[in-house]
């Protein structure tokens, strides 16, 4: 039987090898055909991505977009929408440019389309892979039905730096956790077939270690070990590679000297060739034309260097379009050059079914019926609340009794336009509802809300512009911040219970949103601090793309949630949390540091040379500041539950392992408190001694899980040498043997340990 069955499966196989390869031999001859027919600046013309003008990340917009359409002189164009007017610019492509090859229409579909889930910093808090691949097939599914057919997400950058505004975007400060996470992306959009009309394209950026930038200023230079790379900064992307992504945008950053958008070693050695990427290389927002700025040369030399590097379109600048044909007489780039990126891009339009059917993704019907579903809001709703991370929860203040009169007061309270978060581009902001309104839709008549704004986000009018771009407004209130606290303590009276809802704006994370000082507003603060002093509990609900630094709230303030930004379904799935029908689950995906000044702070540091005894705040002459411990606030994979969790009985199936071998380590989890929960079990490993230094612990698997009250389970994590391999100076993948530690826990801090040797 189980021979008829190897027999059958290598039939199976070679027999799909013989389809694909056939399929590939059709699509080849196709644009073969295709290009034969093509001049050479019809060729340069597909290397072309405009704006269609209705959101901008840059100085430059798209002009003649129609003209240059129909003279063949554009590849693909983003940020156009709806059916019709999709519909629309490729008939233009369709029937009036010489060979008829349509475009792609992408855009940034960074965390839901119209159905907005948490940002991405947030759903990666829920650590639930299949629930965060389901966001990402809703924005498909959404994204397509408006005539979209590509997405610039996932956003895979690592970051350890919170004060770089970009944080909110990605998965935080984990590789492997970002890792997983780019994977589930990817085949959220992309699923099983492209062309299929509720598929689209994925674009894995920003390519490469823009999350690294100096001092967390947006687009500054990287500079960084090869080493550091390999092993924790390159995974993620190439995860998302690996997963199938067919399409990668470079990042603006300079990487040890060569922009990314001009960089061989990083587009060709090692995206093309180490890891055999065979799809489409696109810039970032005229990133090309930054080049010069980075001080590579004027637009034709910069063209041409990106080019050679390995970018095959062109993203809004037009370097490509306006310099390449003259660089092709001068003899300083190849008609190879070209046709390589020219075939990248017709590659991709014949995956997604464009040749077939150019409109296939232009059905207003589809659109009607495919928006802002019972069910894509519904999972909104879920995922948001799995979001929420429970920071504090003195004398169990949570969850709240549906009774009396809640005060909820703060300026994110009533504003709908922050509720969708940072890169939410196609959210109805109009129609969103506020904080104040969602709770009130999921509460009804049980509790009486009554709300006020307490505080302007910030007394800084200008600051409050700047932090409230793009539509997202907040009321403001231009009498004294005294006047305006104490009117929202008059109206708390009434109240039995006091929700703050504080933090940053969307607009305060996300691109170009760098902050030196990561605590809550000082208007906010004080507003908290006369909330306190009323005796009543105060609850802070938290929005904020970022970890930020709040020694003093939790010193102060006996609960804290942290919802970041939770999308369409936010007020809904705070309320959800806060009166107990959901109990939160959310783990933090980047460490939350006491101040400032210990960034970047991440878990899975080295130990130095000179590390703190155990327990010890100081030492003299050891790796530790004068005025402030090494601790973290919260560690990387912090969060708390309405109930409680019990770690025991740690075991390992073997105490030594061969190269050739697994072992499994079990640990009793058990619900101990007062409610059905869910918990997320984490596995870190460390390697004791190697021929380099290893970080102190990393992330090697999780799992969560759902207890009902007084249950225990035993969680088993397979381990195998291949957990433990990590890049050695030569920048080759090994395992070497050893002494290893496991460490399992609920969080990066507080785990147990044991130890097991791998051999020869
Ligand atoms: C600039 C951003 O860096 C990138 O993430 C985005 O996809 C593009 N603009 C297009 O909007």
């Amino acid at each position: 039987m189980k021979i008829i069955k190897i027999l059958f499966c290598s039939y199976l196989l070679t027999s799909l090898n013989i389809a694909f390869a056939q399929q590939d031999e059709k699509m080849n001859k196709y644009i073969d055909d295709l290009m034969g027919k093509m001049t050479i600046e019809e060729k340069i013309g597909q290397l072309n991505l405009v704006t269609g003008g209705e959101a901008t990340t840059g100085a430059v917009v798209s002009t003649d977009v129609e003209s240059k359409i129909k003279s063949g002189s554009i590849g693909g164009i983003f940020s156009m929408t709806s059916p019709q007017r999709i519909r629309k610019a490729q008939e233009l492509a369709i029937n009036q440019s010489r060979l008829k090859i349509p475009i792609i229409f992408g855009m940034d579909v960074i965390h839901g389309y119209k159905t907005i889930f948490p940002i991405p910093l947030g759903l990666a808090a829920t650590w639930n892979m299949p629930l965060i691949r389901g966001t990402a097939r809703v924005a498909a599914i959404e994204a397509t039905a408006d005539g979209l057919n590509w997405t610039f997400s996932p956003m895979v950058d690592i970051s350890r730096d919170a004060r770089w505004g970009r944080i909110s975007e990605g998965s935080g400060e984990d590789t492997y956790l970002s890792a997983r996470i780019a994977k589930e992306m990817v085949i959220g959009y992309q699923g099983g077939d492209l062309s299929s009309n509720n598929t689209l394209l994925a674009c894995v950026k920003h390519f490469a270690l823009y999350g690294a930038a100096e001092s967390g200023r947006d687009y500054h230079t990287t500079d960084m070990s090869l080493h550091r790379m390999y092993n924790e900064y390159l995974p993620p992307y190439k995860a998302a590679i690996d997963a199938g992504a067919l399409s990668v945008m470079t990042s603006f950053n300079d990487i040890n000297g060569v922009p990314a958008s001009a960089n061989h070693w990083l587009l060709t050695d090692l995206l093309r060739k180490d890891w055999k990427f065979d799809g489409l290389v696109v810039t970032d927002y005229t990133a090309i034309n930054e080049l010069s700025d980075h001080g590579l040369g004027d637009l034709q030399q910069v063209s041409t260097l990106a080019l050679k590097a390995g970018v095959d379109m062109d993203m809004v600048g037009e370097g490509f379009l306006s310099t390449l044909k003259k660089s092709l007489d001068e003899g300083k780039v190849n008609l190879e050059d070209i046709d390589r990126a020219c075939r990248n891009v017709l590659v991709i339009k014949y995956k997604l079914g464009l040749f077939d059917d150019p409109f296939r993704y232009c059905d207003p019907e589809r659109q009607r019926k495919n928006t802002l579903t019972d069910e894509h809001l519904s999972l909104a709703r879920e995922a948001a609340a799995e979001s929420f991370v429970l920071l504090k929860n003195e004398n169990q203040t949570l969850p709240l009794k549906k009774q009396g009169t809640v005060a909820v007061v703060g300026p994110l309270a009533n504003t709908g336009a922050n509720m969708p978060g940072t890169w939410s581009v196609s959210a109805d902001l109009e129609n969103t509802a506020s904080l104040v309104e969602g709770m009130k839709q999921a509460l009804g008549n049980s509790v009486k809300i009554i709300t006020h704004l307490g505080a302007n986000l910030t007394d800084d009018a200008a600051l409050q512009e700047r932090a409230t771009m793009f539509g997202r407004t907040i009321p403001r209130d231009n009498r004294t911040p005294e006047a305006i606290i104490a009117e929202a303590i008059q109206s708390t009276k009434q109240a039995d219970v006091i929700v703050a809802a504080l933090g940053e704006s969307s607009e305060m994370s996300g691109e170009s949103s760098s902050r030196t000082d990561l605590n809550i507003p000082s208007s906010q603060r004080k507003l908290l601090e006369a909330l306190l002093e009323t005796g009543k509990p105060v609850v802070l609900v938290l929005f904020t793309g970022r970890p930020l630094t709040l020694a003093w709230e939790n010193q102060h303030v006996p609960a804290i949630l942290n919802v970041w930004f939770g999308g369409t379904q936010t007020g809904k799935a705070v309320a959800d949390v806060l009166f107990g029908d959901v109990n939160p689950s959310g783990k933090l995906p980047a460490t939350f540091a006491q101040n400032v000044g210990q960034l970047p702070l991440y878990y899975s540091q080295k130990n130095t040379g000179r590390p703190l005894a155990e327990g010890a705040w100081f030492q003299k002459f050891r790796s530790n500041y004068l005025d402030v411990s090494n601790e973290p606030l919260y560690p990387f994979g912090y969060g708390l539950s309405y109930t409680t969790f019990d770690y025991s009985d740690l075991t390992i199936s073997k105490t030594s392992i061969t190269k050739e071998d697994s072992l499994t380590a079990s640990v009793k989890v058990t619900n101990t408190g007062n409610y059905d929960g869910q918990e997320i079990v984490q596995l870190y490993i460390r390697d004791l001694v190697a021929s380099q230094t290893r970080p102190i612990k990393e992330l090697k698997g999780f799992d969560k899980i759902t207890l009902k009250k007084g249950e225990s389970e035993t969680i088993s994590f397979v381990i195998s040498p291949d957990d433990l391999k990590f890049y050695n100076q030569q920048l080759e993948l090994i395992t070497e043997p050893g002494v290893f530690k496991i460490l399992i826990g609920p969080n990066s801090r507080d785990t147990q340990e044991i130890e097991f040797t791998l051999t020869d």
